[in-house]
């Protein structure tokens, strides 16, 4: 039989993303447009846990898309992980009288969802992190905002280490996924990109593009590393002063890339997975991760969306590694 529902819950959860706040604004007019009650739990399953929830209306939600972080707060809840935490976000569920939920965020937030699935609520989550890390989608709300903040203070750290003739060494978020920094190196033109999913041979990967830069004539470096590549940032500088003797800086870029106004295709994106994710609702389905393909949104079950695994974009890293001259 159909489930209908009549009062959903939405919360963000995990790191927060520039974007998250236009899916809230879009699950709630979504579902008053359907006739459906909305209600936000704040700080993930924290808040749920402890039934700290605020009621969300048409007005509520104003002006909300370009706002960046998340007016639902978010967490990372520990307490959740375990038995008691579960039971405990179900019964604030019951007491609130919610028949679903719609959770923004990552792998760690959609498997939160099944837990709660299976106490019977109806639950759809939307992918919403900097890290573009969702394998079943192959976009997430708040990845281009953070390269566009990545990419304005890398070329305004180019300017200087121009003027100085240096090498400047930037990490860029991402601890098991290295999209940020690859998108963000090929956008800025960088003399080298590491990133986690990929062994790094410092002769082939980090010397020699360096060197047939210099044998050009240019006297400046940017080298752009993922959070998560071994030693981080502080490793491959001191490796490329040993090597090179270059005068090397290191900028750690760090939780600016989570903030500020959210680009036109966050708040797009955004606004059209919450749609998605409340009609999936209204639809009767439950147990699913919205999700775009090509410039198609469409979902799966969040069983088999946290099977997948998804790698770097080969078109895109092809080109990186044509443009900073190593061979393929
Ligand atoms: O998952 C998003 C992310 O920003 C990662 O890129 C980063 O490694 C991590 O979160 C940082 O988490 P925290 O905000 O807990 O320091």
């Amino acid at each position: 039989m159909e489930k209908h529902v009549r009062r959903i819950g939405v919360f963000t959860s995990g790191g927060d993303a520039p974007g998250m706040n236009a899916a809230i604004r879009s699950v709630v007019r979504t579902s008053i447009h359907m006739g459906i009650e909305c209600i936000g739990i704040r700080r993930g399953y924290h808040g749920l846990i402890n039934g700290d929830f605020i009621p969300l209306d048409f007005g509520s939600v104003s002006g909300l898309s370009r706002r960046g972080g998340t007016m639902l707060y978010t967490a990372r809840s520990e307490d959740f992980k375990a038995k008691e935490g579960q039971a405990k976000a179900a019964s604030t569920c019951k007491l609130l009288g919610l028949d679903a939920l719609v959770g923004i965020g990552g792998d760690g937030t959609f498997r939160g969802l099944l837990c709660l699935a299976d106490q019977g609520l109806s639950v759809i989550g939307i992918p919403g992190t900097i890290d573009n890390d969702i394998a079943c989608s192959s976009y997430t709300i708040g990845f281009d905002s953070a390269c566009n903040t990545a990419l304005e203070c890398i070329d305004k750290l180019r300017d200087t280490i121009q003027s100085h003739e240096r090498c400047s060494v930037v990490e860029v978020m991402g601890r098991r996924a290295g999209h940020v920094a690859l998108n963000v190196g090929v956008a800025c033109g960088a003399t080298v990109v590491l990133v986690p999913e990929q062994e790094i041979d410092y002769e082939t990967d980090v010397v020699e593009p360096i060197r047939r830069c210099r044998l050009s004539g240019q006297t400046h470096f940017m080298v752009i590393v993922a959070e998560g590549v071994e030693g981080g940032a502080y490793g491959v500088a001191q490796k490329i002063k040993e090597e090179t003797s270059l005068d090397t800086r290191v900028t750690i870029l760090g939780h600016v890339q989570r903030g500020g106004t959210p680009t036109s295709r966050d708040r797009i994106a955004a606004t059209y997975m919450g749609y998605e994710a409340v009609r999936l609702l209204a639809e009767g389905q439950s147990c699913r991760v919205v999700a775009k393909q090509g410039n198609e949104y469409t979902s799966f079950d969040i069983h088999e969306a946290l099977t997948m695994t998804k790698g770097l974009d080969p078109q895109t890293y092809t080109v990186m590694r044509t443009l900073t001259g190593i061979q393929q």
